[in-house]
């Protein structure tokens, strides 16, 4: 009987926590808990008897939502509900994964959103997620629900299989020119640090809402050059508006997330978590 539970094995965060975790864990693929199925997860619960659950599954195709609403509220709201039910009826205690896309609606902010802030999405992904924190609040009050953002991580097996990160680094090695986003502002966060500080939270005993993100604030093309820099790549880089490249989903201009929370963990500043994970995707030679 593992301590822990991992729903969203093949993704990046999921499999993060698994390798971090080792045997105190069993984690679970989409084939083995479908959140979109409906009517499994208290047989899980039962079967692996775990004290608390690690949901890191999510319908995290932010374009494709919008054309299909339904499948990102099935997994993220739906899914989330019958999870939170199962878990408060066996007393396990749910760490459910939100967005820093649950904010954007608020123009001109230029400073970190905390938990205090009142959300408001503006694409069908984040009110999915936004709705299925509702759903874990509303339902246990056994649980921690973690806002992150632009996670870069080991790429997963399944779900996106890769990260902004993966995508600018084989993008300098194909592209003579890249053009990035330089007018949305999110705080970059390394899937390790992540994993670190929810594991600290774990043991300090955090219930409710808390941010967990990389520190600073930095548009895309900034976070660009960081990675292009760090890994000594001298690839010519141009700034574009969000505007220049036409997009199913409207994204947040600036979603960068930062706690209020005085037991809170604090994550490093995100250019030395970048340096860490460059460091670390190179000598282990993996890429996406
Ligand atoms: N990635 C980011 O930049 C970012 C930013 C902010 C917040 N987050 C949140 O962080 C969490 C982890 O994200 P991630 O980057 O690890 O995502 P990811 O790499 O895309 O992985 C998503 C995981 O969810 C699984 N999944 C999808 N639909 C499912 C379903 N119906 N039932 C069960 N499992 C399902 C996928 O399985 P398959 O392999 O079968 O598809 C995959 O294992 C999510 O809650 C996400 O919303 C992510």
């Amino acid at each position: 009987m593992a301590k822990y539970l991992i729903l969203g094995r093949t993704g990046q965060l999921g499999q993060a926590f698994a390798q971090r975790l080792g045997g105190e864990a069993v984690a679970l693929s989409r084939a083995e808990l479908d959140l979109a199925a409906g009517g499994l997860a208290t047989e899980v619960l039962a079967a692996y008897r775990p004290q608390v659950v690690l949901n890191c599954a999510a319908y995290n195709h932010v374009d494709q939502a919008e054309q299909e609403p339904q499948q990102a509220f099935a997994v993220n709201a739906l899914g989330v509900r019958e999870l939170a039910r199962a878990c408060e009826k066996r007393g396990v205690f749910l760490v459910h994964f939100s967005t820093d896309y649950v904010f954007g609606l608020e123009t001109g902010r230029r400073h970190p959103y905390t938990e205090n802030d009142q959300p408001g999405p503006v694409n069908v992904y984040g009110v999915s997620k936004l709705a299925g924190e509702y759903f874990v609040r509303s339902i246990t009050p056994y649980h921690l629900i973690v806002r992150t953002c632009g996670l870069y991580g080991r790429p997963g097996q399944g779900g996106k299989r890769t990260n902004f990160v993966e995508l600018i680094l084989h993008q300098a090695a194909t592209t003579p020119i890249l053009h990035v986003v330089a007018d949305q502002v999110c705080s970059p966060t390394c899937v390790p640090d992540l994993v670190d500080a929810v594991l600290q939270c774990l043991e300090r005993g955090l219930t409710g809402l808390v941010h967990l993100a990389n520190e600073g604030a930095v548009s895309w093309y900034e976070f660009a050059q960081g990675i292009l820099q760090v890994a000594r790549l001298s690839v010519e880089l141009r700034p574009i508006s969000w505007r220049d490249r036409p997009s199913l989903a409207r994204r947040p201009e600036y979603s960068a997330l930062a706690s209020m929370r005085q037991d809170a963990p604090r994550l490093r500043y995100w250019q030395f978590a970048l340096q860490d994970y460059l460091a670390t995707r190179a000598a282990a030679g993996w890429h996406s």
